[in-house]
């Protein structure tokens, strides 16, 4: 058989990536977390000096940063490096959110990491791989077995998305999350599922029961 790719979208605050990387490990498989590499694109035209506003510039920065990123693919190792710093947690803060959207929405710059993401998959081994992102059911693997938007309410992806960062004030941060879901939703629609696509809406339940539902709508699938 094939190796199993189950395609996991949906908005910020959604618990996605958190979500896909509990199912990976639950079913031994491998992890892309596709937001990552959106995220250090942007770090490192930061780092370049490079204006994340300025699509030529970025496209222009693309094969430097294809040399420098490096990724692991293990659920249980979240590690990011650009050269030989590990960048696992700066690309998470907020200095990288406030600019990733511009990045990501360059067309050359989607489709150059889509490609790289499409060689990932395709020479993944058994028994398979979760990938996560916003176009993963639609764009970058739509034939995948498993195709799944995990959804919640605003309110409580807000509320999520406070407690994860205690320090910051509520108000900021959904402000932030809105404004980046309304960006990224200009570039592509992760809102609504797709022809073929199962909702898992975590609104109602906790962590755990979020994950069995990913379980068991990808087991039926496969
Ligand atoms: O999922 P995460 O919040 O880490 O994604 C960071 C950013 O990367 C998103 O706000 C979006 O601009 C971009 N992204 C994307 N397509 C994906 C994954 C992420 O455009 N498949």
């Amino acid at each position: 058989d094939a190796p199993v790719v189950v395609a996991i979208d949906g908005p910020a605050g959604s618990g996605k990536s958190s979500v896909s990387k509990a199912v990976a490990r639950r079913l031994g498989y491998r992890y892309l977390d596709t937001g990552a590499w959106y995220r250090a694109l942007a770090l490192h035209t930061l780092d370049a000096d490079v204006d994340p506003e300025d699509s030529a510039a970025v496209i222009g920065s693309l094969d430097a940063f294809g040399g420098a990123f490096t990724v692991s693919l293990d659920p249980d190792v979240t590690a990011f490096t650009l050269g030989d710093r590990d960048v696992t947690d700066e690309i998470r803060g907020p200095r990288v959110t406030a600019v990733v959207s511009a990045v990501a929405r360059v067309p050359e710059v989607r489709a150059w990491i889509n490609e790289t993401f499409r060689s990932l998959i395709a020479n993944v081994d058994r028994p398979g791989i979760v990938v996560e992102g916003r176009d993963i059911t639609t764009v970058v693997a739509p034939d995948a077995q498993a195709r799944i938007l995990l959804t919640a309410s605003e309110a409580a992806r807000m509320a999520r998305r406070s407690a994860e960062f205690e320090s910051h004030p509520a108000g900021d941060v959904a402000e932030q999350l809105q404004r980046r879901d309304r960006a990224d939703s200009r570039v592509v629609d992760f809102m609504n599922a797709a022809d073929g696509v199962t909702t898992v809406d975590s609104t109602h339940i906790d962590f755990d029961e979020t994950v069995d539902a990913v379980v068991r709508v990808t087991e039926s699938l496969t």
